[in-house]
């Protein structure tokens, strides 16, 4: 019975914790969603889950949701994601990654909630050298943002050898797509990852997109990345849950494909499903970007038994293109 008790999932109503809402729900979970909904949107939490507005970072309301609803275990999305705001506020990312997250571990701790899942980042490995990256290459983050999180995982690790604490931390990397039923998609009001970018052009929400630079030492010069449906993702929250519940260790797990695609290829495939051409220029390269970023997850396959089920770049494609055009459809309507 005990992997029915209630879950509390933070950032339950941005773009990867909705899907994640909508993936605990259908495993059988009782779900309350703890948002502040500074990037988050209400009506973006599924309907049967319970919706508080507030801050991840409130001992008192944290405390509070616990006792009221016995909850067990957390699953802690809530922060700030966007890699130039960090560079431009650190301080921003510091509090609302780093503090936020300090206090919400030492809540947990304090009412006995000893499981954690943690969306972590592929950021925290900054340029790696190796590709495919495992979990075990040098952490050296490039950016706040990175930094931000990957001192969280230091704070569980501490924590979890003084105290009574278990925790996944998942490491994504480029995550795209939508719920395969439209019922949730990214909303960002700034667009930013590549395959939404390409998707909002192609839909006439842009005007067009760049491409941060063709002269990488890859086959067609432009960065390589490896994109991973959200939908898959929010599915490996949910086993690395059934994981700690089963007594399974700690663990920091990559979550991607193991399969690169070029920033090109993403283009022509947005270009190509959506039957649209849009404007692409050129533009130089961006500081900070490696040319080739790949996952290794046989770590996550073993541990969690994950099989991502939406691999291929045109399944996320497709699944965005469907998000929008339902989106843009229903608000058009009287
Ligand atoms: N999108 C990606 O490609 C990606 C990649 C790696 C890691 N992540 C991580 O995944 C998590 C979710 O990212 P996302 O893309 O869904 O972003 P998002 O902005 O859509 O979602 C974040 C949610 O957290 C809420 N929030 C922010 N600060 C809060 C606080 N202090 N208290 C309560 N709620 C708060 C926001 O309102 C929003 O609903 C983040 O922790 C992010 O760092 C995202």
């Amino acid at each position: 019975m005990d992997k029915y008790r209630p879950v509390l999932i933070t950032g339950g109503a941005g773009y990867i914790g909705s899907h994640a809402v909508l993936a605990f729900l259908e495993a059988g979970y009782p779900v309350v969603v703890l948002d502040d909904l500074s990037t988050g949107h209400r009506d973006a939490v599924a309907g049967t889950a319970v919706f508080v507005e507030g801050d991840a970072g409130d001992p008192h309301l944290v405390s509070d949701l616990i006792a009221r609803h016995g909850i067990t275990a957390v699953i802690h999305f809530a922060g700030s994601v966007v890699v130039p705001e960090s560079v431009a506020d650190p301080l921003k990312y510091y509090r609302n990654n780093t503090c936020v997250s300090r206090t919400l571990i030492e809540t947990c701790i304090a009412h006995g909630v000893n499981r954690f899942i943690f969306s972590s980042t592929a950021a925290v490995y900054g340029m790696p050298t190796v590709v495919p990256v495992a979990e075990d290459a040098p952490t050296v983050p490039i950016n706040p943002y990175g930094t931000s999180k990957l001192m969280t995982e230091w704070m569980l690790r501490d924590a979890a050898a003084a105290h009574d604490l278990r925790y996944v931390a998942l490491r994504y990397f480029n995550v795209a797509g939508a719920d395969p039923q439209a019922r949730t998609g990214q909303r960002a009001e700034i667009a930013t990852h590549l395959i939404e970018v390409a998707t909002r052009a192609a839909l006439g929400l842009l005007d067009g997109m760049q491409i941060f630079g063709d002269d990488y030492d890859t086959p067609d010069g432009t960065c390589i990345r490896d994109y991973i449906h959200v939908s898959d993702l929010a599915e490996a929250h949910v086993l690395a849950l059934r994981h700690l519940e089963s007594g399974g260790e700690t663990a920091v797990l990559n979550l991607g494909n193991e399969r690169g695609f070029s920033v090109r290829e993403v283009v022509e495939t947005v270009q190509r499903l959506s039957g649209r051409t849009f404007s692409v220029t050129m533009a130089p390269r961006r500081a900070g970007d490696p040319a080739c970023l790949v996952a290794a997850t046989a770590r996550a396959r073993e541990t969690l038994g994950w099989r991502p089920q939406r691999a291929g770049l045109e399944t996320q494609i497709a699944d965005a293109l469907r998000w929008h055009r339902a989106r843009t459809a229903g608000m058009q309507t009287p």
